[in-house]
């Protein structure tokens, strides 16, 4: 009996791995390598010193997903799958609406099919309405959700929904929806980190980029928010805690025996809100490196500060978060300074 991995070879998925082959799980993976090497897996296997069962795949590819359930039995799945960028989503929401929810869906089907009725899900924070996430910090997983700001959040919320309407439905299902908040930092080795082609969205990355000498200065995007240093504030998690959520999450349930009509729902952050100047100061600090930076206008559809209300992780799934904002920024910094062009040799 193995547990399936869609979308293994990325970022928070590949350190996932790591966490499950600690805890004596047994898996295979899933991905069609769109956004992620297939290094990412060999690497992982040189750190857990085992090899690991890939196969490249699409999971809107019923086929191809039901000859994996039946070669490798599955018996509960990791739901990783998904494309990420919240600007693409904004250009291409088809793009991101067949990848992330008929995705979702065909995986669904396929579980079905074959009896396999344990899932955990890749959620997120931004499935939270944006004026709660904006007034009322720390957020709660029970706080309203479905007003999002783009289609990437949209397909969240709807999985979600989805999700919940396949519970009531069939009460064998067993689901953990994980909401992540921005998840950072790599494993410790410094040989597997995240990757982003082109120019980074996301802060962390373009910090790290910045002080390899990839990116001449970051662009603070505003410095006037009511904050204590007027710059935004996010609950970072280092993505080693947050592989580590999963394996609680499947922890739990494996262990649940009672049926119940509703998927748990879990906020996956530290329940502590750092900014961006925090953050750069942090990175300056371990990486003894400057970080150039220029403060800008405020970028489009962010917002203040958001961070999580994570009591209900520690009283649900015994997970709360162990890593400090220096080892994000140590172990972010570790990967990118030895791998300064991802897992491409020449980006
Ligand atoms: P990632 O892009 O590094 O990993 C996603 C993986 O899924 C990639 O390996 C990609 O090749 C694969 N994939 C994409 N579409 C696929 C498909 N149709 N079939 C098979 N494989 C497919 O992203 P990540 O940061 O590791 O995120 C993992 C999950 O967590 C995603 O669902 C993402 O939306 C969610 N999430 C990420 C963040 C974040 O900031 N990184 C925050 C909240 C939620
Ligand atoms: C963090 C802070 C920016 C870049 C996004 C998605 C969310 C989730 C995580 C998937 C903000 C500031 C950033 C830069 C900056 N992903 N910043 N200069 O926007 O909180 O969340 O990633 O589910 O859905 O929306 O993360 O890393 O982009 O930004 O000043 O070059 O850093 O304004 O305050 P965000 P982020």
């Amino acid at each position: 009996m193995k547990i399936l991995i869609t979308g293994g070879a990325g970022y928070i998925g590949s350190h996932t791995l790591i966490e499950l082959s600690n805890a004596g799980y047994k898996f295979v993976v899933f991905d069609n390598l769109s956004n992620s090497s297939k290094k990412s897996i060999k690497r992982v296997e040189k750190i857990i010193k085992t090899p690991i069962f890939f196969e490249e795949g699409d999971v809107r590819d019923k086929k191809a997903l039901n000859k994996v359930f039946k070669k490798y039995k599955i018996d509960s799945v990791i739901h990783f799958a998904g494309l990420k960028s919240v600007s693409e989503s904004v250009q291409n929401p088809l793009e991101y609406y067949d990848n992330n929810i008929v995705g979702t869906l065909k995986l669904l089907e396929v579980m079905k099919k074959n009896n396999c009725k344990k899932l955990v899900f890749s959620s997120s924070a931004t499935v939270y309405n944006e004026v709660d996430a904006q007034n009322y910090t720390p957020l709660k997983e029970n706080f309203p959700t479905g007003v999002t700001t783009n289609p990437y959040g949209r397909t969240k919320y709807f999985i979600e929904e989805i999700l919940k309407d396949l519970c009531l439905s069939d009460l064998k299902f067993k689901i953990a929806i994980l909401r992540y908040f921005n998840p950072v930092g790599a494993h410790e080795s410094g040989t597997i980190g995240e990757d982003p082609n082109g120019i980074p969205n996301n802060l962390m990355p373009y910090i790290s980029q910045t002080a390899v000498g990839k990116r001449e200065f970051l662009s603070v995007f505003g410095g006037d928010y009511l904050t204590h240093d007027g710059t935004g504030v996010r609950d970072y998690i280092h993505v080693v805690d947050l592989a580590n959520a999963h394996v609680k999450a499947l922890n739990y349930l494996n262990s649940k025996n009672k049926q119940t009509a509703n998927p748990l729902i879990v906020n996956i952050g530290t329940g502590v809100g750092y900014s961006v100047i925090d953050m750069i100061k942090a990175f300056e600090k371990v990486s003894g490196k400057k970080v150039p930076y220029k403060i800008v206008q405020r970028r489009l559809g962010d917002i203040s500060t958001c961070y999580s209300d994570s009591s209900y992780a520690k009283e649900v799934l015994n997970w709360e978060s162990k890593k400090t904002i220096d080892d994000m920024c140590a172990d972010s910094w570790k990967w990118q300074s030895n791998n300064p062009n991802g897992y491409s040799k020449n980006k």
